[in-house]
């Protein structure tokens, strides 16, 4: 691995090699999501805790200072709506210039593995592989289900993150599930969790990332689960001591309860 890539790679995962990204891409699809209204605020208390952003140019530009900002993971790809026709016919929107241009620290591509758009989706997945190789930047790539929510089991996302690992991304985020050690053991890259819509309760979230780091995920790119919890900096610091700090179900909740009574 050359120097660029190797000190891109290490912008995301810390020491222990486990990362924690915080994604605020929601709006490229879905217009001004619930409490992403303003994206500059929403971050601004939980920036402490997270190891990158996953975000895309525009909000990057408009919310997120360059002085202080964490490492960016830039969302590259997208074409479709909520209120359109298939959320899978997605296109890359962002140049190779663009992302340098941006300091990325590494991009973020959609896949559709078994949608009418497959094909399109791994060419565009391909196509950003060759151009980011050349410059050092990692791509991650996202197995994506659209609204198709039922896709969010073992086998499908085991074929899902294989598929695009073999395409070269440097990273794969997906759904946790059931069984998640399954997906991990036939990736050769780093698997790292979405959140998907909103748990219930802090609890049902602690248990699922703490289930999957336990099954060999190196971390998570949680969005709803945290910014859309009325206490998302203990959130953040319960979810922190799972990815970093080894911390227990148990000793997380504790932390979670402890901080939202403090603030
Ligand atoms: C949206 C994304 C998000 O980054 C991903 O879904 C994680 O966010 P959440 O935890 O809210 O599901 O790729 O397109």
């Amino acid at each position: 691995m050359d120097w660029g890539m190797k000190n891109r790679m290490s912008q995301l995962f810390r020491e222990d090699g486990h990362c924690f990204f915080l994604p605020i891409d929601h709006g490229y699809f879905q217009g001004p999501t619930s409490c992403l209204e303003k994206p500059g605020e929403t971050i601004a208390p939980l920036l402490p805790w997270c190891d990158a952003l996953f975000v895309t140019r525009g909000v990057l530009r408009s919310a997120v200072s360059p002085v202080e900002s964490k490492p960016i993971i830039l969302r590259v790809s997208g074409g479709s709506s909520v209120i359109g026709e298939d959320l899978a016919n997605e296109g890359i929107t962002t140049s190779i210039e663009e992302v340098l241009r941006l300091n990325a620290a590494a991009v973020g591509v959609s896949i559709f593995v078994g949608s009418d758009y497959e094909y399109e989706s791994l060419m565009n997945l391909a196509e950003l592989v060759n151009s980011c190789e050349d410059f050092g930047i990692p791509v991650m790539a996202v197995t994506a289900v659209g609204k198709e929510l039922q896709k969010q089991e073992v086998r499908y996302l085991a074929l899902s993150c294989r598929i695009a690992a073999e395409f070269g991304a440097r990273v794969v985020k997906t759904y946790w599930c059931k069984n998640f050690d399954k997906v991990v053991e036939g990736c050769p890259v780093p698997v790292v969790m979405a959140g998907g819509p909103k748990c219930e309760t802090a609890l049902e979230v602690l248990q699922f990332v703490h289930d999957g780091m336990q099954r060999g995920a190196v971390g998570v790119n949680l969005g709803r689960n945290v910014w859309q919890n009325p206490h998302p900096v203990a959130m953040m610091r319960a979810l922190y001591a799972v990815i970093h700090e080894e911390a227990t179900i148990k000793e997380a909740h504790k932390i979670f309860n402890s901080v939202k009574k403090s603030g």
